[in-house]
Parts: structure tokens; sequence; C-alpha cells
């Protein structure tokens, strides 16, 4: 949530801060601000809306500095106002601050500082901490030392960067909890919540750890600890093609990423298939594969479409390699008292690999002892570095809010564990052959799912005024259901609920008329007959019927009123092929109804807070 952009050096800091905060503005969108180092003051501008409302208030302003920081807004303390709106400044503008994450003890810490005399603007909880520092400055500390007392202070989460004109050769960032890395450039350096910001200046990043501050300067950056040791960094090199993170002529970022799935697909599977043993090498799980098998039980822990990822593992990994798996919301796992043991291995899934309750989650099965294990896509992220061992999925940079790639590249990555998995157990080396064909099939599949897109559009006119959509699927294909039904309440701001379709009958089956549109998951398996039935049963009240069913499917027809026919592949892998046309659907339908697809209200792409 929020993004973070700095700049230091000899160029004008203003432009490139604008550029990085327009890629990171699918952290937050609701509100923006620079503020620049100008003589003895920082100059702070702000605006409700997105980045480019910011843009066009700046173009009237004679806005130059070779030294300034840029929020962009997911509001968590205060309404979308500019006042609300970082940076937020002291009384005589000398210090100004941006802060993504949440001060949990502001309103004491804000009675203290108003006791002190400290006049409050904002509704934000940041303002408190521009505040604190101005009290630690006032004592005679350096910024530096004031931030990290203040930061000693207050309890919650951080990623943070302070300017202060009296010391104008630096800028002091800071995080817990929420990313922050420092991209270093020739004579300048830069600061952002996320590497995609600083991709067009340089691949050189050094990523912060929780608790860690830093003073940037141009030509060079000291780090400690907030409690005040000195540390080193390692610098890594990133490499992001600038295509990656571009539209690449598609009218959104959400579209182009369903779009990309037949290569996303392909690049979670490249080299990790050994065709000849029939099983999967994964290097990121080495050193963890034997106590991996060992383990008694596997807990699949996230949020969002990566549970729902996690749920279609649950029926991979509990049918392939014969371990009891459980699947866990974070946010709940976190705040019980969950009973885990150091014969469990714990998976935690998570595109961003920054989720605020994911990694919460992951923290504490690891103070429990149980082996814990990251499939994640954002290379570096907290997940992917705290976990013992884990797999990237590989997916490139997913950018619009509503997962997609994301979602088909975590099923394979998924699927390949539980191939490794089980091929150390009991599954035959035909068998573990067998799978790796219908995998290496999976993108030329999609492919041609994708060329469907002209007939979904065409459906999805019919569902504009739609108020509510029920999705149902069995087996592996309930999780589907829950997925697609995600896809369009994000979006699309149509109510949706996912169900397993037997289910229907217990609750469900009353919403059923004319007005009710099912999405039925109906492909020629074991519980093809069954979800006959349930077709049948929804036909009887009148509902509107979109069936997904594979080609070779003519019973359907007649049934329903809109079939989207979709090849097949074994039951496992099914998930990701029947995802797509709901991927599609919910694409269509909101850019219909004339809705902001990538940055739907609300919501932002990487959840940082509880
Ligand atoms: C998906 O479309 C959502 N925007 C959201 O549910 C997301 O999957 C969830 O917040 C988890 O994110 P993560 O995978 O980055 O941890």
């Amino acid at each position: 949530m929020c993004g973070i952009v700095g700049y230091i050096g000899n160029k004008n800091s203003v432009p490139i801060i604008i550029g990085g905060l327009k890629r990171l503005e699918y952290r937050g969108y609701d509100s923006a601000g620079v503020g620049i180092l100008a003589g003895d003051e920082c100059k702070v501008i702000k605006s409700v809306g997105k980045v480019a409302k910011l843009e066009q208030a700046i173009g009237n302003e004679q806005l130059e500095s070779n030294t300034g920081i840029g929020h962009t807004r997911w509001a968590t303390h205060g309404a979308p106002t500019e006042t609300n709106a970082h940076p937020h400044f002291n009384k005589d503008r000398t210090i100004c601050v941006i802060h993504n994450g949440i001060i949990e003890n502001y309103s004491v810490l804000k009675k203290e500082l108003q006791k002190k005399g400290y006049e409050f603007r904002s509704e934000t909880d940041t303002e408190v901490l521009v505040h604190l520092i101005d009290s630690f400055v006032k004592k005679g500390n350096s910024l530096l030392n004031a931030v990290r007392k203040a930061l000693i202070e207050v309890e919650g989460t951080f990623g943070l960067a302070v300017l202060s004109s009296k010391e104008p050769d630096k800028i002091i960032a800071a995080r817990r909890g929420s990313p922050l890395v420092l991209g270093i450039g020739n004579n300048e350096n830069f600061l952002a919540s996320d590497v995609t910001a600083l991709i067009t200046h340089t691949s050189q990043i050094v990523y912060l750890d929780d608790d860690e501050i830093v003073e940037v300067y141009k030509d060079k950056f000291e780090a400690k600890t907030i409690h005040d040791e000195q540390i080193q960094k390692e610098i890594h090199e990133v490499k992001i093609a600038l295509d990656e993170i571009s539209k690449g002529g598609y009218p959104h970022f959400m579209l182009k990423e369903i779009m990309e799935q037949p290569e996303s697909i392909t690049n979670s599977m490249r080299g990790r298939l050994i065709y000849e043993e029939g099983t999967a090498r994964l290097g990121g799980l080495r050193k963890a594969i034997d106590r991996l098998s060992d383990s008694k039980r596997i807990i699949i822990s996230a949020c969002g479409t990566s549970w729902h990822a996690g749920l279609v593992g649950e029926y991979m990994l509990e049918q392939f390699a014969g371990i009891p798996v459980e699947v866990e919301y974070a946010s709940e796992f976190r705040y019980r008292n969950p009973i885990i043991t150091k014969d469990d291995a714990m998976i935690f899934i998570s595109q961003s690999g920054e989720t605020a309750d994911t990694l919460a989650a992951m923290r504490e099965a690891k103070r429990r002892g149980a082996l814990v294990l990251g499939v994640c896509n954002v290379v570096g992220s907290s997940i992917a570095r705290e976990s013992d061992a884990g797999v990237y999925i590989h997916a490139g940079p997913e950018i619009g809010v509503a997962s997609t790639k994301a979602f088909t590249s975590q099923l394979v990555v998924l699927a390949l564990i539980t191939l490794l998995l089980a091929r150390r157990k009991s599954l035959s080396e035909q068998d573990g052959k067998m799978i790796i064909k219908e995998l290496q099939a999976i993108p030329e599949k999609v492919e041609q799912i994708l060329k469907l897109n002209d007939q979904i559009e065409e459906i999805a006119k019919n569902f504009v005024d739609a108020k509510n959509f029920l999705y149902l699927g069995r087996g592996y294909n309930f999780p589907v259901a829950l997925e697609g039904a995600l896809k369009l309440k994000e979006i699309s701001y149509i109510h949706a609920e996912g169900y397993p379709a037997a289910e229907m009958k217990h609750g469900p089956i009353a919403l059923i008329d004319k007005n009710m549109p099912t999405v039925f998951l109906a492909p020629r398996d074991s519980v093809y007959d069954k979800i006959l039935s349930n077709i049948e049963e929804v036909k009887a009240r009148e509902g509107k019927i979109i069936t997904i069913s594979t080609e070779d499917d003519e019973k359907l027809d007649a049934l329903s009123d809109y079939i989207i026919k979709i090849p097949g592949t074994i039951r496992m892998l099914m998930p990701i092929l029947n995802v797509i046309p709901l991927q599609l659907l919910a694409y269509h339908i909101a850019v219909k109804k004339g809705l902001d697809v990538d940055q739907p209200r609300n919501l932002a792409k990487s959840v940082t807070v509880e």
C-alpha cells in the first residue's frame, strides 16, 4: 500500500519522482504528493486523485530541486484529502516525511506531542512522525539520530523517507514491515518501495531489512539499525525489462497480463521439468526437500487469490503426494494459537511477497519451528528472503491490481512441487511423465482459450447490469469458482459468490431467479454428472447459465444460455485452463461498465497493512 520514491543527485528530482510514482500507482492511488528542498524550506505539493492530477498541479509551479521525495497514497487513517496526503511537514516546514505503513501508537504519541504544543493539520498517523522527529531535532540531534529515536518510540510498520532543509545533502530512509529499496546510480541515488519504480535509472539495488535506517547522499549511503548498530548492505543486480512493466499496446495491464499467460506459464516451468525421470527440479527447494517430503502435514497459508491457489494445491498434494494438507487464511492463522510442530511444513504463497498478514503468519510459523517455504513472484521480496527455502513463480511483474497471471503461475509451481514430492513417494515414473506432458501442453491450450476473447466479450455485454453472480465448481474447480467470483467483485463491483456446486441446494439456490447469472465450471471429469444435475436445477428456476465446459462436450449446449468450450487436460491442471475465461469475463464486464480495471476503488496491489 502506498508508494514511495526519492531522488538525490545532480538532476531535477521532480520528473524522476513523478515517473517513479506513476509506476508505483498500483500500490495506492487516492492522493499523491511531492516534497523537495527549496532553500530554507521543504516545498510540498499535494493533490487528491491519481499522479496525473499531481502532475497537473505541479505544472503551474516552478518546481526544481536536486533532492526530493514523493508519495502515492492508499488511505488508512483519514480520508483521501489534500491535507491527509503525504508529505507531511513540521511547523516551520524544515522537515518533511512520506510514510507507508501504520503507526499503531499514534494516538498516544499525538497526545504527548500536543501537550508539548505541537499542532496537527491532518487526521493521519504519519503526521505524528514528522513532529516527533522535529522534537528530537530541537533537542540537538542530527536528522539521522532524530529519525532513529523517533522510530524507537513507534509501534507499527513503516517504510519512510525524510528530508530536512537543515541537512540538505541527504535523505533519511528506514523500514519496518513495509518494503523499501535503495537504487544506486552514478553520482545519484534513488529510493522506492518497489524496484519497478527505478528500473529506468539503475539496476543496482539494495534491499533494506526491518529496523534498518539509511542515510542516502548523492554519492554514497550509510546503513545502520535504528538501534545504532553499523551494518553492511549488499548491492544486488536486478534486471527487469521495460516492456515487462508497460502496457505494450494493450488498453489495460490486466488484459496484457491475461494475454501473457502462455508465456508466463512457460516461464514458471522453464528448466524445471525432467522428463526422463518423470519429475521436477526446483533448485530453491534443494536444501529443504528432505524435510518437506518427511513432513507429517503441510499447511498452506496466503491471502486472496494466492489463497485460492493454495486450495488447488491442497487437492494436488493430497491426491498425488499423499501428505495431509490444510489451507489457512494468513490473517486468521496469525491471530489464533495454531498447533504447529517441527514435523509440519508451511508453504506461504504471495505474488508480492510483501502481504503483511502472510509475512506475519510466516514469522509466527518460523518461531514455532515449522519448515517455512515461500512461493513468490517478486524476487527479493520479504517473504522470499525470510523463508527457509522456496520457489519463484517467475510470472514477471504483475501490475494490474487483480491478480491473473500470478494465479496460473502459482498453480504451475504447486503442480511442480506436487510432482517432485509425489515422485519421492509413490507416483510412478510413467505417471510423472504423463503429468509433465500435460504441463507442457498447457501454454498451447491457454493460447487457444485466449482466442475465445471475442466470444467472451460478446457474452459479457449481457451482464453489465447484473447485480449478483454465482460461480459453482466441484473438486479442483471449487477454488476456481472462488477465484472467478473474486475477479468479478474486485473490478466490476458486482456482488459475486463462489460455492462448491453441491452446496447450492443448502442455501444459495434460494437466490436463483431469471435475474441471477450462474457460472458453472463443468469439465468432463468424475463429478461431471453431478454438475449436470446442478445445472438442471438452476435451469428449472429460470436462472441464466454460463457454462465453461470442455470441447468434447455437447450435452451442455441445450442447457446453457452461454457456453464457452475450452480444451481439456488432467483434473489437477484443469484449474489453470478454467480460470482464464473467468478472468476475461470479469475484465470485459468491468470495461463495459466503464470502470478502472487496473486500479479498482479501495484496493491496492500489495496489502502491506493488516
Ligand atoms: C487478487 O486479485 C487480489 N488483488 C488480492 O486478493 C491478492 O491476491 C492478495 O492481496 C494477496 O496478495 P499477494 O499474493 O501479493 O500476497
